[in-house]
């Protein structure tokens, strides 16, 4: 068997009701896994429930339940029927609680601790709760771990402790020798932070009279395990479970949220390292979604989206197209119903379902239904056509979905502009021009096959639909690359239902988040925005942007957030303090004395209490990097950019 993919996801708390956080990450991954499947690969999806721990005890007791009868309702009345309802396509959905996962954590404990790199000790340090782990004050802002309600508590506790902190060399030796390992690089660089300095030893075990709701330490029954060692070996306990570790575990792809990046980027690797197992191959990360407005998304906030009342209005293939064309990995996303209607109506109703019932309509007018015979005639569109998926999979490689649908519609937008240049109602009226609108004909049918198995991964249902509409079957991603294979002859549905019927569009302006917001700056996902063609804006709309070149004079590390870098900035006639999110990818140093291009009439916004004014552009280059524009040639500071 030559080509095999294991795709993951997160196992989500089964403390609350899912969010679009959770449905977002398991869309990634059920886009991979139909991706590969499309593509030849022998696929496994594993997706499931995270069940034990003090935070799932303390929720239990709060609704005055038992902690088994508490997650079997969460687990499977409300993430496993979820997902269900979405259509996510996992082979397998495993839960922490059940026995195949607690035999096989319990034998491995056993073997690493046989192996002497489990030990007690006492400790004394900060625990969030929230986290489930011990942290260190490096990592706190304002006193509070990044994601977290409330501040870490001091805990003194025995314990039983992982030696994580001697497989340091070998895993920072591992990330530089194989770059793609975490990906996008904005993650793995983050990581290899982590790893200049000593990472410690892992706590892995809780007395089991303060968290009885674990699994016990196979040899001390007074405690239970620790939350992440439990979790993480799920990833290998469903395999192993199933007796298919072999040909699976190898070619793993654990996809996961940019919150736990340390535990599946640290204690993970190493964990699989003392436990003598191979490593996984890749950790595909992605950023957070957040809402509209840019903040992030929480019921007590009231600007949190229910994905099952979106699933109930939009359908699931709406749901799924906009959740990856409207995203980026390497940042946070702003998401929101106007999105998806705004996608359902530009990409989907517009572009595909309309050129679906025009070149129905014709055929059934003009060719009685019957796909013609083709002439075999060279046309850009077939040339186009065949190299589709050539552009398509190395952007799916680099995890940039949103660019790879992007490059698809840009195909079918090409295919209606053909249809209205040929005209095909204008060659029906002269019978000697019969062969060449069967010829239009035809390489349009063919044209939407090809982006219709291209778009497959990204929409289960409605894919498949168009085909069924042009009365064709299914097709692998390797057929796209021949064209010819519409047979001609096919006869076509008389009746085919509309892909997408269109939605009354909802104000734009609830669309992305303020202007004046540029706490976004940089990490905005800038490959996302193009604005569907509803949204075009004028000349006059543009002039309002005032842009400038600016060159840096000084660059320094904002002192409260990681990610931000604060820069003064000389605009020709005054200097100005500009926060940008592009700490991860410029050291301060290497910005001082470039010029860059300022948007300099934004209203000021205070980020993590440190005052910008204007904010910088930048994009994304091939590998998720942000890099920020400068102009071409020397420009003095405040030149005007138009
Ligand atoms: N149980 C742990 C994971 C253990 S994996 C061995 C956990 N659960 S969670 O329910 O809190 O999160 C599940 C996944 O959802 C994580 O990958 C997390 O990053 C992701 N998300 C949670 N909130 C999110 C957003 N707002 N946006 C996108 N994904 C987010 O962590």
């Amino acid at each position: 068997m030559s080509k095999v993919f294991y795709i993951t996801t997160a196992i989500d708390y089964a403390n609350a009701a899912p969010h679009i956080g959770h449905v977002y990450e398991k869309i990634l991954a059920d886009f991979l896994a139909r991706w590969h499947r499309l593509d030849g690969y022998q696929t496994y999806f594993l997706t499931g429930t995270d069940e034990h721990g003090e935070k799932i005890a303390r929720a239990a007791a709060k609704a005055g339940k038992s902690p088994k009868e508490f997650v079997d309702e969460l687990s499977e009345g409300s993430f496993r029927a979820l997902y269900d309802r979405l259509q996510i396509s996992y082979d397998d959905f495993i839960r922490t609680t059940q026995e195949r996962h607690k035999k096989y954590v319990q034998q491995v404990l056993q073997r690493v601790y046989e192996a002497g790199d489990i030990y007690y000790a006492e400790y004394e340090g900060l625990y969030s709760v929230g986290a489930e782990r011990f942290v260190t004050e490096k990592e706190l802002v304002d006193g509070v771990l990044p994601g977290d309600s409330e501040p870490p508590v001091l805990r003194r506790e025995a314990n039983y402790f992982f030696r994580m902190e001697k497989y340091r060399p070998w895993l920072l030796e591992h990330l530089q020798q194989n770059p793609e390992f975490i990906q996008p690089v904005g993650y793995r660089n983050e990581v290899l932070e982590m790893l200049k300095e000593p990472i410690g030893d892992l706590s892995i075990s809780r007395p089991k009279e303060r968290v009885p709701w674990g699994i016990p330490i196979p040899w001390d029954e007074n405690h239970v395990t620790y939350v992440w060692f439990d979790a993480l070996l799920n990833y290998v306990s469903a395999l192993v479970s199933k007796g298919i570790f072999e040909p699976y575990w190898r070619h793993c792809w654990h996809v996961i949220g940019k919150d736990i990046l340390k535990p599946h980027a640290v204690f993970w690797p190493t964990m699989l390292k003392a436990a003598g197992l191979p490593l996984y191959e890749k950790l595909v990360v992605h950023g957070h979604i957040l809402a509209l407005d840019g903040r992030k998304m929480g019921k007590s906030l009231g600007n949190a989206i229910d994905p099952a009342e979106m699933l109930e209005k939009y359908g699931v293939d709406a749901l799924h197209y906009a959740l990856l064309r409207d995203t980026t990995l390497a940042a946070d996303s702003p998401f929101g119903e106007p999105v998806i209607v705004s996608r359902l109506n530009s990409d989907l109703a517009n572009d595909l379902g309309n050129l679906l019932s025009r070149v129905r309509t014709m055929l059934l007018k003009y060719c009685g239904g019957v796909l013609p015979e083709p002439s075999g005639a060279d046309s850009d569109i077939a040339r186009e056509g065949v190299s589709l998926a050539a552009k398509v999979r190395p952007l799916i490689r680099e995890l940039r979905f949103n660019l790879a649908l992007e490059e698809i519609l840009q195909y079918v937008r090409s295919l209606n502009k053909y249809v209205n240049d040929q005209k095909p109602w204008e060659l029906a009226r002269d019978d000697s021009r019969k062969k060449t609108l069967e010829e239009v004909l035809y390489t349009v049918v063919e044209g939407l096959r090809i982006a219709s198995v291209l778009l497959e991964a990204a929409l289960p249902n409605k894919a498949k639909e168009l085909r069924s509409g042009l009365g064709l079957g299914d097709f692998t991603l390797a057929q796209t690359e021949t064209w010819g294979l519409s047979p001609a002859g096919t006869r076509i549905p008389e009746e085919a239902p509309i892909l997408f019927p269109k939605l009354e569009a909802m104000p734009q302006n609830a669309q992305r988040p303020t202007s004046s917001a540029p706490d976004t700056t940089a990490t905005k996902p800038t490959a996302s925005s193009h604005e569907p063609h509803s949204s075009l804006i004028t000349i006059d709309d543009f002039a309002k942007v005032e842009l400038r070149v600016a060159e840096v004079i000084k660059a320094e590390k904002h002192p409260k957030a990681d990610k931000l870098l604060v820069l003064t900035l000389n605009v020709g006639d005054h200097t100005r303090q500009v926060v940008s999110g592009i700490a991860q990818f410029y050291t301060p140093q290497s910005l001082v004395g470039k010029k860059l291009v300022l948007v300099a009439n934004l209203k000021p916004a205070t980020l993590r209490g440190v005052e910008s004014q204007g904010m910088i552009l930048a994009g994304e280059d091939a590998q998720g990097r942000i890099v920020v524009v400068t102009p071409e040639a020397d420009l003095p500071p405040g030149a005007k950019v138009r």
